[in-house]
């Protein structure tokens, strides 16, 4: 079969031949990919910048935006059956007894950095025909949500985004999101970029009942700035709007959901945060030299105003199942928006060009069967 991998010591992307897995343990799954997404994690590893192939091997196939098909199923194996739609998820725990995150099967909080990442950091990915994989790490997907679940890793980042928000602001109980408050919110939001996670977690906040305001630097007749208005979210141009007026436009921010990983425009952002707010930082920049930040004034406005940064990485399992359920709301909801956000979907054949080229549209997919 094929799969796309990277060697990163010989600064290579390349089509694989490589045999099909076989099951080897009862709880496993064997899955026949569909569809598999591309982010900037890929471009990023295709660039030889990011990314690990497994121990004693020089090659990772990558991926880890997956939607795939059930096809044979492990003797103990209870909750799945072939046929069925499933989204694998991306991190594996470490292996370390103190480590209670991935003792506890929230290997998204692990201590102590040994954990590994399919698609990214020592252990093969989803762009491939077949994975095998164990069942606790497989979340089912309805048959009707088959054209829209291979964006369920990126909304993962926000609903594990929300989650933390919402433990966050129980310290605020007479304002939102609180538990099943959150229908009389009046918060508001600012995503910061109107790429996929960025409309993804816009997508999300105004669905927990916020106001919601996409800060991008995509000219007002992109075609996302259409799709952004049409979820009841206001699009704001960022030379039209310079950070230093954006709260004078928004009023309180309540929340910013940072969605772009560049370092001076988050900072600068993280300025206009209003009291009692919360700022989530999901992006993960490159190595880049140092950018000038107001730090002072930062410093005061997080104390003063009793501010909270937070940086999110990866979901758990209860993350992926509510992006599932979500996937199901919004196609409801915002059925054009939802799936206009894939703007192309491609035979593997075109991997080189999607992974290095400059990127066009919003989220492009590999279609494998
Ligand atoms: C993936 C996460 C991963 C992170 C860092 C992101 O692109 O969505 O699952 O934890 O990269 O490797």
């Amino acid at each position: 079969m094929n799969a796309v991998a990277v060697n990163p010591s010989r600064e290579e992307v390349m089509l694989l031949e490589c045999p099909e897995p076989a099951l080897s343990g009862p709880a496993q799954v064997r899955v026949r990919m569909r569809e598999v997404g591309l982010c900037g994690t890929d471009r990023e590893i295709a660039a030889f910048e990011y990314g690990t192939p497994p121990d004693g091997e020089d090659y990772l196939i990558i991926g880890h935006e997956g939607l795939g098909e059930v096809v044979e199923v492990g003797t103990a194996v209870e909750s799945l059956r072939p046929g069925d739609l499933v989204v694998p998820m991306v991190r594996r725990p470490c292996r370390h007894e103190h480590c209670y995150a991935c003792r506890a099967g929230r290997q998204d909080f692990c201590y102590t950095g040994e954990f590994t990442e399919r698609g990214i950091k020592q252990a093969h990915g989803f762009l491939t025909e077949t994975i095998v994989e164990e069942e606790a790490y497989l979340a089912p997907v309805p048959a009707e949500l088959r054209e829209v679940a291979v964006l369920t890793e990126p909304l993962t980042i926000a609903e594990k985004a929300l989650a933390q928000i919402g433990l966050v602001q129980q310290r605020l109980p007479w304002a939102c999101p609180v538990g099943d408050e959150v229908a009389a919110c009046r918060c508001r939001a600012v995503v910061l970029g109107a790429g996929p996670i960025g409309i993804l977690g816009a997508m999300a906040l105004r669905q927990a009942g916020f106001e919601v305001f996409v800060y991008s630097r995509n000219p007002p007749d992109d075609p996302r700035a259409k799709l952004i208005e049409s979820l009841g979210a206001t699009y704001l141009f960022s030379e039209a709007v310079s950070l230093d007026k954006l709260a004078g436009r928004v009023g309180n921010i309540d929340v910013v959901y940072e969605a772009t990983g560049a370092a001076q425009v988050s900072f600068q952002l993280m300025e206009t945060l209003g009291v009692n707010g919360v700022f989530v930082l999901t992006g993960v920049p490159g190595r880049k030299g140092p950018v000038k930040i107001e730090a002072a004034r930062i410093m005061r406005n997080l104390v003063l105003k009793n501010q909270v940064v937070l940086g999110t990485v990866n979901a758990g399992r209860v993350d992926f199942e509510a992006a599932i359920r979500d996937l199901g709301v919004f196609l409801g909801r915002w059925p054009h928006a939802l799936r206009g956000l894939i703007t192309g979907r491609h035979p593997i054949s075109r991997y080189r060009e999607l992974l290095q080229d400059k990127p066009r549209g919003i989220k492009n997919v590999i279609r494998l069967h």
